[in-house]
């Protein structure tokens, strides 16, 4: 069989449960859409998950990120520590406060999550927060960084993104810095469409989140609809940031099934580390033992030589049916970012950048699908 006729391995899927579409269907007979009573459960029930004081429920996570900016006081002249190697968001939303991103240097290729050397070595006195990235759902080093910060009195920011419900010595992530940035974005865990939160343990970061998220309004339009004020006031430059009911009682309920599914990916990533974890030219990011604490979002594995990076995709796309992704190109290499701000030192990045290749992870991936990944993956390696 050519591999025009292979059934494609897509490098990351969503399916929904029959439970997944009547939640959705209840509040869409219910004819209340806006942010509400289901909201209001969600961000209960997420709390409560995360062990956090606050949820704030939002329609994106670049959204948290900027309202968590905005919390730790990020403005004009402010920069923020952000690593170059996550998705822009991480750096847009500093640049939505007006601040300056500057761009901080990954551990290496076994570790890409943010390296604290690399961090403090950058602090200024124009400094206000820093953010770390919590890649592929594993824990960066955010104890490392929170203790950082509070010798500096700087704000700790996690980008949660991938990584809803994994740990970092048994805390879980976004619980830590000042505030946690979580995704709902289609092909993330806890995927419903479009939707992001902000978690965090202070009253006041809430609070502002909960207020900007929505124009600054004092009240909502459920507070007025169910006659609990019938007027408000704007009492800051808000932001259009709500999600909606439909997605809120999505996101509740697949969180039912979020360990779940989490242990699910990690059977599989297991699978490929063993699989996988000693072949020449191939490095297999992170530990055996990280395992048990990540989310297993994605499956980034880095190409010992670069240059052949475009050969081994190619080779799973068009021989094997296989299609990857690339987690991340470095920021600082966009033409909306590059040479603009502050980015020295930072090979291991661009080397990062050039060599990853993200390779397919869904709980509902067969061990046939995988062992078509692995065996091409092989193969493409001596090719
Ligand atoms: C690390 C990281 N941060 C932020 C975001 C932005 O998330 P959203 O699409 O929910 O705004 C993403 C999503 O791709 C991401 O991967």
């Amino acid at each position: 069989m050519s591999a025009g006729e292979l059934p494609q391995i897509p490098f990351t899927d969503l399916r929904l449960e029959q439970a997944d579409l009547d939640a959705v269907a209840e509040v869409l007979r219910s004819g209340w859409l806006t942010m509400g009573p289901r909201t209001a459960a969600f961000e209960e029930a997420f709390a409560a998950h995360l062990g956090v004081q606050h949820a704030v429920a939002l329609n994106s996570c670049t959204a948290a990120l900027h309202l968590a900016y905005l919390a730790a006081g990020v403005g004009p002249g402010d920069e923020v520590i952000v690593p170059a190697f996550t998705f822009a968001a991480t750096a847009s939303a500093v640049l939505y406060c007006g601040g300056t991103p500057v761009f901080a240097d990954i551990v290496g290729p076994e570790d890409p999550g943010v390296d604290p050397a690399d961090v403090a070595a950058k602090v200024t006195e124009r400094t206000k927060a820093v953010a770390c990235v919590h890649f592929a759902g594993y824990p960066a080093a955010a104890g490392v960084l929170a203790d950082l910060c509070a010798d500096l009195g700087l704000a700790l920011i996690e980008d949660t993104a991938h990584a809803p419900s994994a740990t970092l010595e048994g805390r879980k992530l976004g619980t830590i810095g000042l505030a946690g940035c979580f995704s709902f974005f289609s092909n993330k865990i806890l995927a419903i469409g479009e939707g992001g939160l902000l978690a965090t343990d202070d009253d006041e970061v809430a609070a502002l989140a909960r207020s900007r998220r929505s124009h600054g309004m004092t009240s909502g339009t459920w507070d007025r609809h169910s006659g609990r004020t019938d007027t408000y006031d704007v009492v800051g430059l808000g932001f259009n940031y709500r999600i909606d009911e439909p997605r809120s009682a999505l996101a509740l309920s697949r969180l039912e099934r979020l360990e779940e599914d989490i242990e699910t990916r990690r059977g599989l990533v297991r699978e490929y580390r063993a699989r996988l974890g000693d072949l020449d030219g191939l490095i297999v990011p992170y530990r055996d033992q990280d395992v048990a604490d990540s989310s297993c979002y994605v499956m980034p594995v880095m190409l010992e030589d670069p240059a052949r990076r475009d050969a081994f995709r190619s080779h799973l796309s068009e021989k094997h049916g296989v299609q990857t992704s690339i987690f991340y190109p470095a920021i600082h290499e966009f033409t909306a970012y590059h040479g603009r701000y502050p980015a020295e030192g930072l090979d291991r990045t661009e080397r990062a950048a050039r060599a990853e290749v993200t390779l397919p992870l869904y709980p509902h991936m067969t061990a046939d699908e995988q062992e078509r990944v692995i065996v091409a993956c092989r193969e493409a390696l001596v090719a």
